[in-house]
């Protein structure tokens, strides 16, 4: 599914077509939301303070060393003539992803690797989802394990456009799934799709973000009962998955964990 893109980044949750504001008041608005989801969520001393961390993070993003480090993960690139990693984001998109979360970073394919190892051995049934999914690395790494369908969802339309020309590009040996698609939405307004699920987070959403998708999650897995893997790289909201009594912990390093539905 690809929505019509104006050009402009869009707003969480917002249709992307062309009855987007201008591209100046979605960064006022994704503040906003930002900020009542946070207030509402955990209040505003702690709101303002990962504002403010927020602000820090796109401070240090604009530095030159930064900037230089941003070519340090090529390899995946080069070796597989995609354009994957945050080397060519631009500065905007840069912000409104740190706005909606965190800055935009790519997967690295050695820690990709290991969490599949977590997984179940057959994986023909199972679809994969990578929720925030940037400009579309695990759904090319994903590819060359044999899933059912691959989908990624991402809400920031150059990163979502990017993702799509990485799918038609990528080509290796190893790829056994054909079924590749991204799509520019909402993690949160996102159905899930029925049959078995791997399901991927890489820091994509703050908490109250985080909250809601697993609430959604569950709310499928209780109307369609399947078997849901969620893969979860990053572990800052990690008590988020410990605590929802629904799943449980089965694998995992300090990188990144793997929980899985309890039968
Ligand atoms: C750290 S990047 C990870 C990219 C990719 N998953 C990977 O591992 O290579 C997180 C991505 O989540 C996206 N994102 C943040 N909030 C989102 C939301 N509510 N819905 C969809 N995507 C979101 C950001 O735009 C960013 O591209």
């Amino acid at each position: 599914m690809d929505v019509p893109s104006n050009g402009v980044d869009s707003i969480p949750g917002a249709p992307v077509d062309a009855s987007l504001p201008p591209a100046k008041s979605s960064f006022t608005r994704m503040l906003g939301r930002r900020m009542r989801d946070g207030v509402r969520h955990h209040g505003f001393a702690r709101t303002l303070w990962e504002m403010t961390t927020a602000l820090y993070r796109i401070v240090i993003e604009l530095t030159p060393a930064r900037k230089k480090a941003r070519y340090g993960d090529l390899d995946y690139d080069l070796e597989h003539s995609v354009d994957t990693t945050r080397a060519k984001v631009n500065v905007r998109t840069q912000i409104m992803a740190t706005l909606a979360g965190h800055p935009y970073f790519a997967t690295e394919p050695w820690l990709f690797e290991q969490i599949m190892q977590a997984l179940p051995a057959d994986l023909r049934e199972f679809t994969f989802v990578d929720l925030g999914s940037g400009k579309g690395r695990t759904l090319l790494m994903a590819s060359d394990h044999p899933f059912r369908r691959i989908l990624g969802v991402e809400f920031l339309p150059a990163l979502h456009h990017a993702a799509r020309k990485n799918i038609e590009k990528y080509s290796s040996e190893q790829q056994r799934c054909k079924q590749i698609e991204s799509i520019c939405m909402d993690a949160r307004d996102f159905a899930f799709p029925s049959g078995p699920l791997v399901i991927y987070m890489f820091n994509a959403f703050p908490e109250p973000v985080f909250t809601e998708v697993l609430e959604s999650l569950h709310r499928s897995v209780e109307q369609n009962p399947r078997q849901v893997y969620v893969a979860y790289r990053y572990l800052e909201f990690e008590t988020l998955l410990q605590t929802c009594g629904w799943m449980e912990k089965i694998a995992g390093t300090e990188h990144w964990a793997v929980y899985r539905n309890r039968a």
